[in-house]
């Protein structure tokens, strides 16, 4: 019997780690979040002092560095970098911008996705990122497109921060989100956009489980539960 997937995409911010963590826990498949990757890589950069939208460099370090995803005996998705845990380091705005650019690159693209689309040939999995759907896996058996408003977004993505303990002003978040939605949306390999077999969720006037309930009910209804 084959493995299940499901693709969960959209923009920065739209809730889609959370609520794929929360289906797969609820599901038992395995949670890829493949924009780890490109953060991992992204880091990669930035520790060497190589501009993350210098295609020719970035493509050079690739062939440099050893990028790994593992899962922990927690059953949480760690990133290595040569060896080293960089699960929390990628997670700083700074990071977020060097991952947006490095990602824009299409040979950055070709290049990991063998590792993705590797997990999903091994496990039931939920994967979130921008093209699961449209590129990584075209044939997933349920797609959803996760959207909220730039300003919901931002205001959640805040709170996450200054939570982690991250003192940022809130026009700095929104700033950041809108800068990654256009170079997200606007570059040509890959695009973000919503592939045309997906459910829509817009999740800006939702609770957390008010869209864990809708999802589960897509979900459920695309892979038979
Ligand atoms: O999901 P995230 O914010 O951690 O992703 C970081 C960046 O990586 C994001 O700005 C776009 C890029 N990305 C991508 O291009 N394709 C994916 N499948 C996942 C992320």
């Amino acid at each position: 019997m084959g493995f299940k997937s499901i693709a969960i995409d959209g923009p920065s911010g739209a809730g889609k780690s959370t609520l794929a963590r929360r289906l797969a826990a609820h599901m038992g498949y395995l949670y890829v979040d493949t924009g780890a990757i490109y953060r991992t890589l992204g880091l990669a950069a930035l520790r060497r002092g190589i501009s993350p939208e210098e295609k020719d460099a970035v493509v050079g370090l690739l062939k440099q560095i050893d990028i790994d995803l593992r899962y922990g005996e927690d059953g949480l998705q760690h990133m290595y970098l040569d060896g080293e845990d960089v699960t929390q380091e990628i997670r700083r705005p700074q990071v977020s911008q060097a991952a947006s650019a490095v990602s824009a690159i299409a040979d950055v693209r070709a290049f990991l996705m063998d590792m993705q689309r590797d997990l999903a040939c091994r496990h039931n999995v939920i994967m979130d990122g921008r093209d699961i759907g449209t590129v990584v896996l075209p044939d997933a058996d349920v797609k959803i497109f996760l959207t909220a408003s730039a300003q919901a977004r931002a205001q959640r993505r805040h709170r996450e921060l200054l939570e982690r303990g991250e003192q940022v002003e809130f026009d700095t978040v929104l700033a950041d989100i809108q800068a990654r939605d256009k170079r997200d949306t606007e570059r040509s390999a890959a695009p973000l956009r919503q592939a045309a077999d997906a459910v829509a969720v817009d999740t800006t006037e939702n609770t957390l489980e008010e869209s864990v309930q809708r999802l589960l009910d897509v979900v459920k209804t695309g892979v038979g539960l």
